[in-house]
């Protein structure tokens, strides 16, 4: 076979393509190395000849000329940097976004692209929802948690002081371009943070796969292409099946904050950006599996495993020091989930098998928290 033929023979089967099946807003999820710079996989889901690629300083000396050059010469492209941060998902940045879109004259035929982690993703997602009542945007995930979760099925959004994700809307991206290369330049913690989403998947919903990342957790931590690929690519089929089962959460999809109310709690009360958020999700599914353990869902065998997958992902296994029963339940209490006054929780009836429960005794809530360890 000729040299190029063969190159784009590879490179078709290191791509591949999922779909999120939601009737007219279904949108696909395109996965594989070097997809920036190539207009092939962004050019159809354009609206408009007006672009703005919103990224953040981090990542713009990386990537942001990869997608520029990726994008038809006749559009007009605008580009906006933010700062980096957990700290700066806020309205006020959100308010940056459209006031870069106002100052350039973008009507309602234009894109948003989101390059960079969850914080961008979700902040451009808000912006496109809001921005004269909606308009287009793609997400372009390059963190891992970004690229199993956040890009993928609409949730948009920013922190309030109070709590986490409190203010946003539900609104789909036209396409997910994600480039797996772009990991190859993520911290190490970044990609311990991605791992959380990755085993919640297993966890909630898939005990082979479960099985399979205990089996792989070096390899992908070593960023070996074949198990990288699997693991982005099981999850996204995941969760594309659940949002397209349940795209406002009025049901199944609630089983995706698996950990999260936990965690949003730690991220909350510790200052937004001094726990990663995967960091905080990890800690929380070890407490949701406690919580399962306590009801007699899970064994012990059960508890060593999921503990033991989360230390290999190179994640905290203790909480915060200075939170007690009181300072998480504070923040608990506002979780987006929660009905009238109860705590709703996803716990574990199995490994692989997660529920959204109501019921929870609180004093078996209290005892959880109290005698979990800390750090
Ligand atoms: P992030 O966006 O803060 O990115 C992490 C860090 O990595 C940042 O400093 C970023 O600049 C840097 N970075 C990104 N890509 C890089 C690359 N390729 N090379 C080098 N550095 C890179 O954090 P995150 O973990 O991606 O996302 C966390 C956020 O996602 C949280 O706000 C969380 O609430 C949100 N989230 C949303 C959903 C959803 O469904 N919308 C789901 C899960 C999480
Ligand atoms: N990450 C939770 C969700 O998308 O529903």
């Amino acid at each position: 076979m000729p040299t190029n033929a063969m190159a784009l023979s590879q490179r078709a089967r290191s791509q591949r393509t999922l779909q999120v099946a939601l009737g007219e807003r279904s949108y696909p999820i395109h996965i594989g190395p070097g997809l920036l710079g190539d207009p092939a996989w962004i050019t159809p889901h354009l609206a408009g000849r007006q672009v703005m690629i919103v990224t953040n300083e981090t990542i713009a000396p990386r990537y942001l000329e990869l997608v520029r050059r990726g994008l038809p010469a006749d559009l007009e492209v605008h580009e906006l940097v933010l700062p980096d941060g957990e700290a700066t998902k806020t309205l006020a940045c959100v308010s940056r976004i459209w006031d870069a879109l106002l100052e350039a004259g973008f009507n309602r035929r234009c894109t948003l692209i989101a390059l960079g982690g969850g914080v961008i993703g979700d902040m451009v997602g808000f912006a496109a929802a809001s921005y004269q009542r909606g308009v287009a945007f793609i997400q372009v995930p390059t963190t891992l948690l970004a690229q199993v979760d956040s890009s993928v099925g609409g949730k948009t959004g920013v922190n309030h002081p109070l709590g986490k994700n409190m203010i946003g809307a539900f609104w789909q991206p036209r396409a997910v371009l994600i480039d797996t290369a772009t990991l190859a330049t993520l911290p190490a913690a970044e990609f311990s943070a991605g791992l959380a989403e990755v085993i919640k998947y297993g966890l909630i919903r898939d005990a082979d796969f479960l099985a399979w990342l205990e089996e792989h957790m070096a390899a992908l931590r070593a960023l070996d292409p074949e198990a990288l690929a699997w693991a982005i690519e099981r999850s996204c089929q995941i969760k594309a099946e659940i949002v397209a089962a349940d795209e406002t959460e009025q049901g199944v999809r609630a089983l995706l904050n698996l950990g999260h109310t936990f965690g949003h709690a730690i991220e909350a009360h510790q200052g937004y950006g001094s726990w990663l958020h995967g960091e905080a999700v990890g800690v929380g599914m070890l407490m949701a599996a406690d919580l399962s353990r306590r009801l007699g869902w899970l064994g012990d065998a059960e508890i060593k495993r999921t503990q033991a997958i989360i230390d290999a992902a190179g994640l905290p296994l203790a909480a915060p020091a200075d939170m007690g029963v009181e300072e998480f339940l504070v923040r608990m209490r506002l979780d987006k989930k929660n009905i009238d006054q109860s705590i709703r929780l996803v716990l574990m009836r199995a490994l692989g098998d997660a529920e959204v429960y109501d019921d929870t005794p609180a004093g078996l809530l209290e005892a959880c928290i109290q005698d979990y360890p800390r750090k």
